[in-house]
């Protein structure tokens, strides 16, 4: 459930027009309900009660805005961040360092070192030498780094190829059948204490059963680490849940996710972390923009906005779905091409897509865009950097400005040889 709805035959982001939030801000502009991250950070938080001692890490990735994350500290998450650059954002969002986990296949030594003097709470190795190098970096400074192994469980998230990463072949963490001995090797290290495990196969996963088929061989490692004389008192589940992208789509539940760990889990006796990401953020966010033109086409008018892939890449790097909603729905259907003004045909949200009539000058929103949105926003073809709008109640604020051609292009310089 989230919090945009029709009143007085538009759409609204809580107690705001989002014609009001266009004529403020300008178009394309994402617009994020307060109201519903909240609830979705409750609800999650609530489905996974009966796994037990869970602790709640945002995947900063998702959404790194910075008043996003204020709210979602402000719900008591901790973040799951992958770069120094989130965790500069997850510290300056007011999240305890003891609640950071570091995450990530290339952390570099400088990062390594930035968490460290930050003292956050985990730090999710990767490889052998990453553990070597980070109880090194800790030792010298008179630390010791808690820490997990992730390990890839080889299962199949079934999900799309680009953003699986729990099979064999994908570069995350290390092999099932490795992990003994290299948590062996690590686990007697000065300046680490190497107190558990971590997973994550792949994100938008639309079943429980991969997660399941993980967490059980996961399960199998607890009790073969445990056999070998290993202290395991943390395991870190990952993120991955999937949230309907298509009205009407279902989805397994947090209700249903936490049933499922908490029966699978029952016996291992340790505290656990959790990285949900998209289900928290997806549906609390849509990408508000204008139609500039629909322009007629062989098969379909193609309905041209001023939003495009670079403001929103999901359809054009996995033909993600997001619906499309006219923010004053006329009531006439029609069916038509959604594109975006970039000069690639890629620049295109959908094909042959029902929608209800819209014309030069509409407003209309890409729904579930408040996940992995603004924050694969790029500059090509010397766009704005898409701005950001949080609402909470009636209110509504501008959470990231929108970075203009010239304030890009003044960064940029002509070297004075030429
Ligand atoms: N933990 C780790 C280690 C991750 O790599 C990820 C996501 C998460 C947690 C959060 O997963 P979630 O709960 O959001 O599924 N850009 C892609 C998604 C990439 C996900 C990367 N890792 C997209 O737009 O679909």
């Amino acid at each position: 459930m989230d919090h945009f709805h029709l009143k007085d035959g538009a759409l609204w982001c809580e107690d705001v027009p989002l014609e009001r939030i266009a004529e403020a801000v300008g178009t394309p502009v994402y617009v994020y309900s307060t109201a519903t991250l909240e609830r979705h950070a409750a609800v999650f938080r609530k489905g996974l009660a009966p796994v037990g001692d869970v602790h709640f890490a945002f995947a900063v990735k998702a959404n790194p805005n910075l008043a996003v994350l204020r709210v979602l500290a402000k719900a008591g998450y901790g973040a799951d961040i992958v770069s120094g650059g989130e965790l500069a954002r997850a510290l300056a969002a007011g999240m305890a360092p003891a609640d950071i986990v570091f995450s990530g296949v290339g952390k570099t030594r400088a990062e390594l070192v930035a968490a460290l003097d930050a003292g956050i709470g985990q730090f999710n190795i990767e490889l052998e030498e990453e553990g070597r190098v980070l109880a090194a970096l800790a030792a010298e400074r008179g630390q010791v780094a808690q820490a997990v192994l992730r390990v890839n469980p080889d299962v199949d998230a079934g999900t799309h190829a680009k953003i699986s990463t729990g099979k064999a072949e994908n570069k995350f963490g290390v092999g099932v059948d490795q992990a003994p001995a290299i948590f062996a090797r690590l686990a007697g290290l000065p300046g680490l204490n190497l107190r558990g495990v971590a997973i994550h196969i792949g994100s938008q996963l639309q079943t429980l059963e991969p997660l399941e088929a993980a967490y059980a061989r996961i399960g199998a490692l607890v009790d073969e680490l445990r056999g070998a004389g290993h202290a395991i008192t943390h395991v870190d589940l990952g993120g991955g849940l999937g949230v309907p992208y298509r009205a009407g789509d279902s989805y397994p539940s947090p209700a249903a996710l936490g049933e499922m760990m908490a029966r699978v889990t029952r016996d291992w006796n340790v505290t656990f972390m959790v990285e949900p990401g998209r289900v928290i953020a997806g549906n609390a966010g849509v990408l508000l923009t204008r139609v500039i033109w629909v322009k007629p086409g062989v098969l379909y008018p193609h309905v041209i906005v001023d939003a495009a892939m670079n403001d929103l890449a999901r359809p054009a790097l996995y033909d993600a779905w997001h619906d499309f909603a006219a923010v004053r729905p006329t009531g006439v259907n029609e069916t038509v091409n959604i594109a975006g003004p970039v000069c690639e045909s890629g620049d295109t949200f959908a094909t042959a897509r029902r929608i209800d009539r819209v014309a030069s000058g509409d407003l209309a929103v890409f729904r579930t865009a408040g996940a992995y949105g603004a924050t694969m926003a790029s500059t090509y073809n010397s766009r704005a950097l898409v701005p950001e709008v949080l609402v909470s109640g009636d209110r509504f604020a501008v959470v990231a400005d929108r970075i203009d051609p010239a304030t890009i292009l003044a960064a940029e310089r002509v070297p004075e040889w030429l």
